[in-house]
């Protein structure tokens, strides 16, 4: 049987079947994952039986192991992460705002891996925005004023010492292996409005949250103008909701998408492990 992807009927985002990833896939194979990666954002790839050994073979298909600065890899792994959650945990959800993973670095990550190892029975989905999508529907008036400009991007409001994962969340029992640093400090500068690197289609990147400030704009104004970008670019319009189930690989296109975490599953426990593809610009 040969791979089949059936693309949602929302947004973005598509489910592949016909592919067993926990095999050494071929030159071709790998080839036609990419096209369908980048084509609709987000991938599903139910019913795998993945080992992370396997997780990290399929990753290094797509581009070299990217950094995850402020979480800290499980136990003999470089470039595993555990999105976890114990079933008693009353931790603020990890990664509830929108958000494009590590943005705030200078060459942030081109996609991202998670698979689902213990997924509560209600709740816990993840949900994306199609960034293509909203630049591409955004009035002209919105994008006259972000067209040029640089958005400032830090980490600093999740991971200094005084950002939501910092001292403050210390004692509230997180089960996952959040480091917070000053290192979380440091900014970089990215394109509000950015072209794809394979597909050559402009596209959105980030938004409010891991962006502060817009380079050039008195701080107040700036402001505004993200709470109305973040308010058009999360538009229920744009959203593909994700829904999970135990051995279901995901795979996201950083570049072209948003997503967040959302909660529902109290008394459940869930439990993912995630790898990061590193830039390729
Ligand atoms: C993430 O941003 O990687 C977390 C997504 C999720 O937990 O649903």
């Amino acid at each position: 049987m040969g791979m089949k992807i059936r693309p949602s009927d929302q947004a973005c985002g598509a489910t592949v079947t016909g592919v067993d990833l926990s095999k050494e896939l071929g030159e071709s194979l790998v080839t036609d994952i990419r096209q369908a990666w980048v084509e609709h954002g987000v991938l599903a790839f139910p019913d795998q039986s993945l080992r992370d050994d396997d997780l990290e073979r399929f990753t290094a298909y797509f581009g070299d192991f990217g950094e995850d600065p402020f979480v800290q890899a499980i136990p003999g792994r470089e470039h595993i992460i555990a999105i976890q959650r114990k079933a008693d945990e009353t931790s603020s959800i990890f990664a509830e705002a929108w958000h494009t993973d590590w943005s705030f670095q200078s060459n942030p990550p081109a996609g991202t891996c998670l698979y689902g190892i213990t997924i509560p029975e209600t709740g816990g989905d993840t949900l994306f925005a199609n960034q293509h999508l909203a630049l591409e529907e955004m009035p002209s008036s919105l994008r006259a004023r972000i067209e040029g400009r640089y958005a400032i991007h830090s980490a600093a409001g999740g991971y200094a010492p005084e950002g939501l994962y910092g001292k403050a969340d210390e004692g509230s029992g997180r089960s996952m292996r959040v480091i917070a640093s000053e290192a979380a400090r440091d900014c970089f500068l990215h394109p509000l409005i950015k072209e794809h690197p394979e597909n050559g289609r402009e596209s959105l990147f980030g938004c409010l949250g891991y962006i502060i400030g817009i380079a050039g704009m008195e701080h107040d104004a700036a402001s505004d103008l993200l709470l109305e970008l973040h308010q058009w670019q999360t538009g229920e319009q744009f959203q593909y909701r994700h829904k999970w189930s135990s051995n279901m690989l995901v795979m996201w296109d950083n570049r072209c998408v948003l997503h967040r975490a959302s909660g529902g599953y109290e008394g459940y426990d869930r439990l993912l492990h995630r790898t990061t593809i590193g830039s390729q610009s």
